[in-house]
C-alpha cells in the first residue's frame, strides 16, 4: 500500500475492492482506476474516450454521472471534458447521464494524462447503516475508528466515552472487539457494476476475523437523556447492545467501574459548533479535575478543535495528532496517560 496525497494506493482484483469496502474502518471511499490515456485537446479526448472499454464495467440500465478535474493540462475546461466522456459512455453502453446517479466516473486530467476511475463505494464509508439516531455533532464513524486506532484501543481493557452523544466511539469499539465488518449492513455502488457477482460477494462474510473472547467493558455516558436513547438504539441496530452499556450521567459523576485501567475517549462540545465559549472553559476544567482525580493510570484520548480548551484541562498530553477535517472544523486528538 503506497501513501499518496489524500489517500493510499494499492492494487488488487474486484474481490479485493469489495473486501476493502466491507472491511475498511477508516477509509472514506474506494476509487478504482479503470485506465488512463494521454489527450491534449477535446477532439482527441472524445476519440479516445469512445474507444475506452466502458462496456467491461458498466451495465446499461444504471444511470451514470461524470466528474472531471483538470490540473496543469491543455484541456482545462472540466465541464467540456465531462461532456465528451458522458457522450462516449452513452455511445458505447447506452447509460442515461444523470447528476443524481449513484454510479460516478471520476476523471482526473493531470499533465495531459486522462486518468479514469470509478467510485466503487457510493455513499461515504462512514455510513455504516447503524446510525438512525444522531445528536447535535456526531463523530464520523471512520474518524472515530481512526482515533481509536491512534489510541491503540485494546478490547481487553475497559473503554469509556463520558460524552457519548450518539454512541459512535463505543459502538465502533464494540464492532472492532468482536470483529464485525463495518460494511455488513449497507449497499455499495460496486453491486451495480458488471464485475459484481453476488455469490462470490457472499463469501466475503465467511472470511470472518478472530473473535475476541475477553469480557468487554464498553461504556457510554451523556448528561442528555435523548443522547442515551439514541446510543442504545444505534447499538441495537449495530447488533452490539449485549456488549455495550449506555447510561444517563454528567461527567462530574464519572467513576471507574473496575480496578483495571483502560481508555477514556471522547469529543466534548467545542464551541464553534455548540454552546458558548465561557461555559466550555468551565466544562474542560471540570473534565481535567474529574479525570486526573478519579482515573490515575488510565489513558485519555480527547478530540477537540480548540488547543486552548485542551490546555484548560491541565492534563499533560504526550501526543497531539495532525489536524483532521470534521464538520467544517479542524480537530486534533490529544492523548495522555493520567
Ligand atoms: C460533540 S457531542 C459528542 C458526539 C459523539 N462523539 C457522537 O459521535 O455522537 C458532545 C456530547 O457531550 C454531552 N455533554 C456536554 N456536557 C456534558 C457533561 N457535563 N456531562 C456529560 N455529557 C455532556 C452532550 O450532551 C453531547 O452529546
Amino acid at each position: 500500500m503506497t501513501p499518496i496525497i489524500g489517500g493510499v494506493e494499492f492494487s488488487g482484483d474486484w474481490y479485493q475492492v469489495w473486501r476493502a469496502n466491507v472491511y475498511s474502518r477508516t477509509a472514506t471511499r474506494i476509487l478504482v482506476r479503470l485506465g488512463e490515456f494521454p489527450a491534449v485537446h477535446l477532439s482527441q479526448l472524445d476519440k479516445k474516450a469512445r474507444k475506452f472499454p466502458w462496456q467491461e464495467h458498466l451495465k446499461a440500465q444504471h444511470p451514470v454521472r461524470v466528474e472531471v478535474v483538470s490540473r496543469k493540462s491543455k484541456i482545462y475546461h472540466a465541464r467540456a471534458a465531462a461532456e465528451r466522456i458522458e457522450n462516449a459512455i452513452v455511445y458505447s453502453v447506452g447509460n442515461r447521464i444523470s447528476q443524481d446517479a449513484d454510479i460516478c466516473i471520476k476523471v482526473r486530467i493531470e499533465k495531459n494524462l486522462v486518468k479514469i476511475s470509478i467510485d466503487s463505494t457510493g455513499e461515504g464509508l462512514h455510513k455504516r447503516g447503524y446510525k438512525s439516531s444522531t445528536g447535535k455533532a456526531p463523530m464520523r464513524e471512520t474518524l472515530a475508528a481512526a482515533f481509536l486506532r491512534m489510541c491503540k484501543f485494546d478490547p481487553s481493557q475497559p473503554l469509556i466515552d463520558p460524552m457519548c452523544g450518539s454512541g459512535t466511539f463505543v459502538i465502533e469499539a464494540a464492532e472492532i472487539a468482536v470483529g464485525q465488518a463495518p460494511g455488513k449492513r449497507r449497499v455499495f455502488s460496486f453491486q451495480k457494476f458488471k464485475s459484481f457477482d453476488s455469490r462470490t460477494f457472499e463469501m466475503l462474510f465467511l472470511d470472518k476475523k478472530k473473535i475476541t473472547k475477553v469480557e468487554l467493558h464498553l461504556l457510554g455516558y451523556d448528561r442528555d437523556n435523548g443522547a442515551i436513547k439514541n446510543s442504545r438504539q444505534n447499538a441495537q441496530t449495530a447488533n452490539v447492545s449485549n456488549i455495550t452499556s449506555f447510561n444517563h450521567q454528567p461527567i462530574s459523576d464519572l467513576v471507574p467501574l473496575s480496578n483495571q485501567c483502560g481508555l477514556i475517549i471522547f469529543n466534548p462540545p467545542y464551541g464553534a459548533r455548540i454552546g458558548d465559549k465561557k461555559k466550555l472553559y468551565a466544562l474542560y476544567a471540570r473534565i481535567g479535575t474529574v479525570l486526573k482525580s478519579k482515573f490515575p493510570g488510565w489513558r485519555v484520548g480527547l478530540i477537540t478543535s480548540d488547543r486552548s480548551l485542551a490546555k484548560t484541562t491541565q492534563i499533560k498530553f504526550s501526543f497531539v495528532s495532525e489536524p483532521v477535517s470534521h464538520g467544517g472544523l479542524k480537530v486534533r486528538l490529544y492523548h495522555a496517560t493520567l
